[in-house]
């Protein structure tokens, strides 16, 4: 049996991404939460003839049943951006619904794998681990910023630049999941690029999320896109846990030591059984990456101290 319960079942991405993993014939169950319209989502999806039972779960008090038994639970909840915001800029609301939903988890599902999604994912990660270390059940193997949505721009930005197939086009993307915190490892591709190449593809990777957020002009932001993304990551945590593949693996934000003094980063990691299997060390990289990293450095370390500090001063 095997149970993925979404948190924010019902919004932009929330619902798209129960769409791709009701499809995921490894899903066993399905249970949507969130805190309005799941019973109508969990209802069109049940007509759907894949072997997922799908139920709808509302409100607070159904949290419970909706976590418990869980295998992986992913965390689309909260707000998004609208024009001229960044992703720090929702950190006052989004804190303190991933807190509540993290006491769900270490209450309910404290094995399960957690997979947060809701912004800004820098902070959210350190909040979900201080929550559950609070309950004495933190397993940093099995809790996971989902930055795919990063590397899957990435390699559709650099094939449209640069010529060849996106979904064959790799391209690691380190560190965070804002702004200048996100390092793309463009060096790794096999290509060749000018300098002026190189700071438009950086640019564009690190702010992709603006296009859409002012494309939707006040209407969110990147609910397909990330759907996909956030269903190809569970499905690779599937295919490690579930079915046992080895050398899964996927960039993603997570407890790590790759980088001194950074307590949470992202890099390539090999999943297993258990979750994280292996963190990659830091690839070889450019002059020019290192410029990036050094830049990312102390705004993902202001970024991890604040979320933090929210879960401990109260
Ligand atoms: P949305 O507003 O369409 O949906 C959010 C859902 O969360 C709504 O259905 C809302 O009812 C629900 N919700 C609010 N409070 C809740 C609570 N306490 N418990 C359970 N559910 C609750 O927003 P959208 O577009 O789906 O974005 C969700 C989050 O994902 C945002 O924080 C956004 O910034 C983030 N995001 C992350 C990306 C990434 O790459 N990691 C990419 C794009 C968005």
């Amino acid at each position: 049996m095997v149970k993925v319960s979404v948190l924010g079942a019902a919004g932009g991405i929330g619902q798209p991404l129960s769409l791709l993993l009701k499809a995921n014939p490894l899903v066993t169950e399905l249970a949507l939460f969130d805190i309005v319209n799941t019973p109508g989502v969990a209802a069109d999806l049940s007509h759907i003839n894949t072997p997922a039972t799908v139920k709808g779960y509302v409100g607070n008090e159904q949290l419970e049943a909706a976590l418990t038994g869980s295998h992986i639970i992913v965390i689309p909840a909260g707000v998004p951006r609208k024009p001229g915001m960044t992703r720090d800029d929702l950190f006052n609301i989004n804190a303190g619904i991933v807190k509540n939903l993290a006491t769900g988890a270490a209450k309910w599902a404290p094995k399960a794998f957690i997979c947060v999604i809701s912004n800004p994912v820098n902070s959210t990660v350190p909040i979900v681990a201080e929550v559950l270390k609070q309950h004495g059940v933190f397993d940093p193997k099995r809790l996971f910023g989902v930055t795919t949505l990063d590397i899957v721009r990435a390699s559709t930005f650099v094939a449209e630049a640069k010529g060849g197939k996106a979904p064959n086009t790799i391209v690691p993307v380190l560190g965070g999941h804002s702004g200048v915190t996100i390092v793309p490892v463009l060096s790794a591709t096999g290509h060749t690029f000018s300098q002026e190449e190189l700071d438009a593809l950086t640019k564009r990777i690190q702010y992709g999320g603006d296009e859409v957020v002012k494309a939707k002009d006040g209407a969110g932001s990147a609910t397909l896109s990330m759907a996909f993304a956030g269903a190809r990551f569970a499905n690779s945590l599937l295919e490690a846990s579930v079915t046992k593949k080895t050398g899964i693996t996927e960039c993603t934000y997570v407890k790590s030591d790759v980088v001194p003094g950074v307590e949470y980063f992202a890099t390539v990691v090999e999943f297993g059984v258990n979750g994280v299997h292996k963190v990659h060390p830091l690839p070889t990289l450019s002059a020019h990456e290192q410029k990036l990293l050094d830049a990312a450095i102390p705004e993902l370390k202001n970024n991890i101290a604040k979320g933090i500090e929210f879960v401990n001063k109260a």
